[in-house]
């Protein structure tokens, strides 16, 4: 207990779902250990979803805005409240009618900027979908790294959001020119700029980013596996100046059409032994890997907010084999997390994660 008195703590106390998917209409109270149990198809996913919606203003499964209103509805909302170490009270509610602005609230107050809210209600979530980190391609790898620092650097989120819509615009004038024939420079050069100082300064946090965090990645590998394995993680990225790559590259890119370098391009390696971890790790191994990657982006986020994120276990009992999952169990019990989610179909089984001295911090909810 007395390692969390360091941190602070966010804590949701109940949930208003309003045609937030399967749900009509549903009202939830949670304590501190949370087992969401029920039959296949009932909506558990869509409730951890939900709770992700809230921290990060959208679905976790990559279901588009539109996707998640109720198929018989033409709005949703959800509302959560929060308390911050026992006495704050917060209030966040998101909602959106098909065909209009999504709207997000803290308290009575609308958000100008949704980016102002990333961080807010630190979350990690861990999801049968987490293999695509490792087997997926670049692009999975730098959403893990992105979903990890737009929660803890906002300068990096608006630098990432900025990049984006400069590489658009980038990548539209390489079209306008190639359709019109004719190449305005001096117009190219002012992207090539701007596109080259984010993206130099994105390189450099992420840079930042992975010095610190293969070492509770390692740590966290090394707990689980009680192995003695020689893994690794490798950001990979461009070499030298951007503004310079990006002049010497626009024969190639008069042909592509596309902007070919930059950090929209890196990637993670992992290896195992030396060898590429997504060919070579065997199903454990890759298991093993998720899951120190998920346990070390709760240990950063943790640090860097200074604050015990929540946790959302969606379906482990069936996704990782006993000997993992008996980990995460390990960790639970030894008084690692703060607020954790968890759900299957047997709730004998999320059952075990409930210490014992925690038994009336806990609750079943039934779908
Ligand atoms: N927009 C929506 N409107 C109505 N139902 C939805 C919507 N999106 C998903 N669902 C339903 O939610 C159910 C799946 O819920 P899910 O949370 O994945 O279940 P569980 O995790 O308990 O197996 C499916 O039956 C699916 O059809
Ligand atoms: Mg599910």
């Amino acid at each position: 207990m007395q390692f969390k008195l360091q941190y602070e703590i966010m804590y949701i106390k109940n949930l208003t779902l309003n045609n937030f998917k399967n749900f009509t209409q549903k009202e939830l109270e949670f304590s501190k250990i949370n087992c969401i149990v029920g039959n296949n198809g009932v909506g558990k996913t869509n409730i951890l979803d939900a709770i992700y919606y809230l921290s990060f203003c959208k679905s976790f499964l990559g279901c588009s805005d539109g996707e998640v209103i109720n198929h018989n509805a033409d709005f949703f909302s959800l509302k959560g409240e929060y308390q911050l170490n026992d006495d704050i009270e917060e209030t966040f509610l998101v909602s959106l009618k098909r065909g209009e602005k999504k709207v997000l609230k803290h308290g009575k107050q609308p958000y100008k900027k949704f980016s102002e809210h990333i961080g807010k209600i630190p979350s990690v979530i861990v999801s049968p979908g987490d293999h695509v980190i490792l087997t997926g391609r670049s692009e999975q790898r730098r959403k893990f790294m992105d979903i990890i620092l737009s929660q803890t650097d906002v300068v990096y989120m608006d630098s990432l959001i900025n990049y984006n819509k400069c590489l658009l615009q980038r990548n539209k004038l390489l079209k306008y020119f190639h359709q019109t024939g004719v190449y305005d420079y001096i117009q190219l050069d002012i992207w090539n700029e701007r596109l080259s100082s984010l993206g130099q300064l994105i390189q450099e946090k992420r840079k930042n980013f992975f010095n610190e965090f293969i070492v509770p990645f390692r740590e966290n590998y090394e707990f689980i596996s009680g192995g003695k394995e020689d893994i690794n993680a490798e950001y990979i990225t461009y070499e030298g100046n951007l503004l310079e790559i990006l002049r010497s590259n626009l024969e190639k890119e008069k042909i592509l059409l596309h902007t070919f370098s930059g950090i929209h391009r890196d990637d993670i390696s992992f290896t195992i032994n030396n060898h590429d971890a997504s060919y070579t790790a065997s199903q454990g191994q890759q298991k093993t890997f998720i899951l120190a990657l998920k346990l070390a982006q709760f240990d950063y986020i943790q640090k860097h907010k200074n604050t015990i994120p929540i946790l959302l276990l969606d379906d482990i009992f069936d996704k990782f084999d006993f000997q993992r999952v008996q980990k995460i169990l390990q960790l639970a019990q030894a008084d690692k997390f703060n607020q954790v989610f968890i759900t299957d179909t047997h709730p004998d089984r999320t059952k075990m994660i409930i210490p014992e001295e925690r038994i009336n911090e806990s609750t079943i909810i039934n779908l």
